[in-house]
């Protein structure tokens, strides 16, 4: 599989000018608040999360929740499973959920559920990528850094059967 094709479809460069750009917004959301806690879903968010928490000045802690709903393919499974928990509790603070890409949000939806119940003062999510025309459950994203079409893409942590993720840009995958 590393032998296929693959585009620069975002490059490194446009990824760290508009991470900037998220990271001041969040800046100016967060002015009055206490620290963040910023919770990636692991894998593919684990780059994301490594440039989004040094780019924003807020001061925040970070945390890792394992979910999988994809096995090893190009489509959701549609179940979704807890692989890893988080570490800390997140009761009363401000939550920042950080993943790579909203696709048809099945996992969002269910995490956003789980989360809720464990009473933390605020829930949004920063996604990096959001494909809205595979959507089947709503999510309201409230950081976004690139809308795209409905392309697969690998690279900047997103992987296509465990390959590709240590890619600098965002590439789509040829056949
Ligand atoms: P959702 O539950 O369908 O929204 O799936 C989101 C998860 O699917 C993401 O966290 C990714 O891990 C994976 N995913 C969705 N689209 C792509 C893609 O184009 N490339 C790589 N992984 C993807
Ligand atoms: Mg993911």
């Amino acid at each position: 599989m590393p032998d296929s094709k693959t585009r620069v479809f975002i490059s490194a460069g446009d990824i760290r000018r508009r991470i900037r750009e998220m990271a001041a917004q969040i800046d100016r959301d967060y002015a009055d608040e206490g620290p963040l806690h910023m919770i990636a879903i692991l894998k593919g968010a684990f780059v994301f999360l490594s440039d989004l928490t040094r780019a924003v000045q807020t001061p925040s802690r970070i945390d890792f929740m394992g979910i999988s709903s994809y096995g090893r393919g190009k489509t959701s499974s549609g179940e979704v499973k807890v692989t890893k928990d988080l570490d800390t509790s997140i009761e009363g603070s401000n939550v920042l959920i950080v993943e790579d890409i909203v696709d048809s949000g099945v996992t969002l939806t269910y995490l956003c559920h789980v989360l809720q119940q464990r009473r933390p003062k605020s829930i949004r999510i920063a996604a990096l990528l959001d494909k809205p025309e595979r959507r089947m459950r709503p999510v309201k994203v409230d950081y976004v850094g690139f809308t795209i079409p409905d392309e697969f893409v690998v690279g900047y942590g997103l992987d296509y059967a465990e390959d590709f993720r240590n890619l600098p840009d965002i590439c789509i995958l040829e056949a």
